[in-house]
């Protein structure tokens, strides 16, 4: 182990050491440090544009770089103690070890540059990564949705509403609606990514510098499209990382709905799907159960997102221009919420996969609660009711069924016929679920063929053809 001791980027000043407290008080080390790739990257960037405009040696610059590199490969190799607080954060961590290693050269890093813009800059990059890794973590739960569906474009379910039994459905039809909600996460998140992508590199610590840097450059090195219009903007923006978070809170969100649906289903009363051993955790004390941890976690897991996307809206609330140590705060909130939500969608595509579903039971479902009566008065509209009294009449023959215990399907012609007189022997058909699902054909509707449609755009997205 390499160890830094007591190397201060802001010594000059002061006759006094920090007390201790204060030092941990004040170390962001702990946390940031997962900034180090993004952290070095952007330094020797940085080297590499002054040296390009004359601001340093060249000499320099190939020391700092060089040196950057080995101390990249010592903190990943684990060879680097970064816990020592005296070392306050990851830039000043970073630059004591450059220090021991090149000596002298490694002071010149930080011309026309401070911790200001540096930590904005490398968050941006931090979050810049994490939402590429986001996106593809989503684009494998949409790709277990779809699959899940395309094997269910038969099965008939109940649509709820108010979770009381609406309509009949498709399983598929269900399964899709979360893939939508999905699509609208990544198109957010793209959105917000294309916004985090603006270079802070050069505000300094808060109106610019005085060298000849060349910010263009350095926003193309490091995969940045624009380059900030305001320093004072620049240094305290966090509107990138409080959008991230809203993107992470959103599919947390979709992901705790769909838990919410697997556990419901799961209980014996629905007995609609079994969660699959991998996913699932047994009582110490009651043999039978066979709990849907893996969903309740997901569920669960949506407060702490949640907390974190508030916490730093929290923080930016009220804070005058430009940099505060406040915003110091908004790192931990971005790694939590990230850890949490991808996790949770990593976990969410198997527990998909290993879903066991009892189309059965959700068919048998669907012959219960009068799901079609609906049907029914759409079939008196179309033989010329007004819809307003065929389903006034509807209701009669659902309340007529109920007092017989049967289904409405199952009422006589006769008896059907004396609700109305328009009712000829082909409402049995009108009455049949599949007939209900399949007459759907309104855009986005449940009709099989629609959703049939629906299934086969959504794998020729997720699964486009190789060129
Ligand atoms: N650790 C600090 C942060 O996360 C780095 C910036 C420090 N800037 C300063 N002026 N003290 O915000």
């Amino acid at each position: 182990m390499t160890g830094t001791k007591d190397y201060k980027l802001w010594g000059g000043r002061f006759a006094e050491p920090n007390h201790e407290l204060m030092e941990r008080f004040n170390a962001s080390l702990g946390f940031d440090r997962r900034l180090f790739e993004v952290d070095i990257a952007a330094s020797k960037a940085h080297a590499a544009m002054l040296a390009e405009q004359g601001i340093i040696g060249r000499e320099d610059a190939e020391a700092i770089i060089s040196g950057l590199e080995q101390v990249r490969a010592e903190i990943t190799a684990g060879d680097l103690e970064l816990t020592d607080p005296s070392l306050e954060d990851i830039h000043t961590a970073v630059e004591a070890r450059l220090q021991q290693l090149i000596g002298e050269a490694a002071g010149r890093l930080h011309t026309a540059r401070s911790r200001n813009d540096q930590v904005a800059t490398d968050l941006r990059l931090w979050v810049m990564a994490a939402g590429r890794e986001l996106d593809q973590a989503l684009l494998q739960y949409q790709r277990a949705l779809v699959e899940l569906a395309e094997k269910h474009l038969d099965t008939l379910m109940p649509a709820y509403t108010h979770l009381q039994p609406a309509q009949p459905t498709l399983l598929a039809h269900h399964l899709l609606a979360y893939y939508e909600m999905a699509r609208r996460d990544r198109r957010r998140l793209a959105d917000c990514l294309a916004r985090a992508a603006v270079l802070p590199l050069g505000a300094a610590a808060c109106t610019g510098t005085t060298y000849p840097i060349d910010q263009a450059a350095v926003a193309e090195q490091l995969g940045f499209t624009e380059v900030c219009a305001n320093s004072l903007d620049a240094v305290s923006d966090r509107d990138f990382a409080a959008e991230y978070l809203f993107v992470l809170s959103l599919v947390q969100i979709h992901l705790s709905r769909l838990a919410e649906e697997l556990i419901i289903w799961s209980s014996a009363e629905f007995g609609f799907v079994t969660p699959s051993d991998a996913f699932a955790t047994g009582s110490s004390i009651m043999p039978q159960k066979k709990n849907p941890d893996a969903a309740e976690l997901m569920r669960g897991k949506t407060g702490r997102v949640i907390g974190s996307l508030v916490g730093l809206l929290t923080v930016l609330k009220g804070l005058p221009l430009a940099y505060n140590k406040d915003l110091q705060e908004d790192k931990e909130p971005v790694f939590d919420a990230h850890d949490h939500v991808l996790d949770s969608l990593r976990v969410a595509a198997p527990m998909l996969e290993g879903l066991t579903v009892h189309a059965d039971r959700m068919r048998a479902s669907v012959a219960q609660g009068f799901l079609n009566a609906t049907e029914l008065a759409d079939y008196l509209a179309a033989k010329g009711v007004p819809f307003r009294q065929a389903h006034e009449m509807a209701g009669r023959a659902v309340r007529l069924a109920e007092q017989q215990g049967v289904g409405l399907e199952q009422l006589e012609l006769a008896q059907l016929q004396g609700i109305s007189d328009q009712v000829e022997d082909d409402v049995y058909e009108a009455l049949d679920p599949r007939t209900a699902v399949n007459r759907r054909t309104s855009a986005g509707g449940t009709s099989a063929a629609g959703v049939a449609k629906a299934l086969k755009e959504a794998r020729k997205r997720l699964w486009p053809p190789k060129k």
